[in-house]
């Protein structure tokens, strides 16, 4: 197979040679991080999917972000390189639970958290992510809104948005959901000049500690921009090495246990696999693509 850094070149002349764009969520390796063309948030990737010019996109991430991928640009070739590298809590909403909740609340728009299945969002009002949530649900006229599937995010934009009720769906990040107040109380004693940064995917306790709350492409423009010199990473630790590439002369302390299995199921070796063969690739029913499109566009038209 070769050692990192020539398999690294390897994929990018492949890359070149057969006209692909490599997409990477900041949670990824940091030997993937290093050989993609983009490393971002949920927001930034999903921008940059619809506006690519190569034919082919490879995203290094979990499903859902491949799959929003190809419902912004049907047209291109979007290789998941593992697609077993899938969120869980994209998974803890079915359509039959999402309608009849909306039957107990009717007239509520649903705002759907793009870390959701296609099937989801195709019966989705607008969707969201962390980077714009709280926008994205003052936007809206309705004064009762249905929030699905995170029921932590729901809960920090129903603290952000108090003049609306916020209905929540009660999925979680098990990453995000796990990191406990006893972590960021210990780390916040060891390290007593930092800063706390924490992702809203936790819980209200572990938020009601951080000096801000951001998605992780926050949290770069935060450190980069703060006067301060140290920062806690209350997020997946794939991040700090992003961090540290692009905040130089900062130091960064990770949360150890902070880690995503399904982020991580995808080595560089997929990426050269996936490459040489062209796929796997994400596969949607075109009505599902056109009914995702709809609350995807009017979300980044925000
Ligand atoms: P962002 O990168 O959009 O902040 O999302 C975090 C996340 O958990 C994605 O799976
Ligand atoms: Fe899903 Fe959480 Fe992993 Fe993100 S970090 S992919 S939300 S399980």
């Amino acid at each position: 197979m070769g050692d990192l850094s020539s398999v690294q070149k390897r994929i990018r002349d492949l890359a070149a040679e057969k006209d692909v764009i490599i997409l990477a969520h900041n949670y990824q390796v940091p030997e993937i991080q290093d050989i993609a063309d983009i490393v971002g948030d949920s927001l930034v990737l999903a921008l940059k999917a619809r506006n690519v010019t190569q034919s082919t996109i490879l995203f290094c991430g979990v499903d859902f972000m491949a799959e929003s991928a190809k419902a912004l640009s049907p047209e291109k070739r979007v290789i998941h390189p593992v697609p077993d590298s899938q969120c869980p809590m994209a998974h803890m909403v079915d359509v039959e639970g999402l309608q009849s909740y909306r039957e107990e609340h009717p007239g509520a728009p649903v705002v759907t958290y793009v870390n959701s299945t296609a099937e989801i969002k195709a019966h989705t009002d607008i969707c969201c992510t962390s980077a714009n949530a709280v926008k994205v649900v003052r936007s809206l006229k309705e004064d009762e809104i249905i929030f699905v599937p995170d029921s932590n995010l729901g809960a920090y934009v129903q603290s952000q948005v108090p003049g609306k009720k916020v209905h929540l769906w009660p999925g979680y990040c098990h990453v995000h959901n796990d990191i406990t107040t006893d972590q960021i109380l210990q780390a916040k004693k060891d390290h007593p000049d930092a800063l706390v940064m924490v992702h809203p995917e936790c819980r209200m306790d572990v938020i009601d500690l951080a000096d801000k709350v951001a998605s992780t492409e926050g949290m770069i423009r935060f450190s980069a921009s703060s006067d301060g010199k140290e920062f806690i990473v209350g997020t997946e630790e794939g991040l700090v090495h992003r961090l540290e590439k692009e905040v130089p002369g900062k130091i960064f302390h990770r949360l150890e246990t902070a880690v995503c299995p399904n982020m991580k199921k995808i080595t560089l070796y997929d990426v050269l696999k996936a490459l040489e063969n062209m796929g796997p690739t994400v596969e949607l029913d075109p009505e599902i693509i056109e009914r995702n499109k709809a609350p995807l566009e009017r979300m980044l038209a925000l």
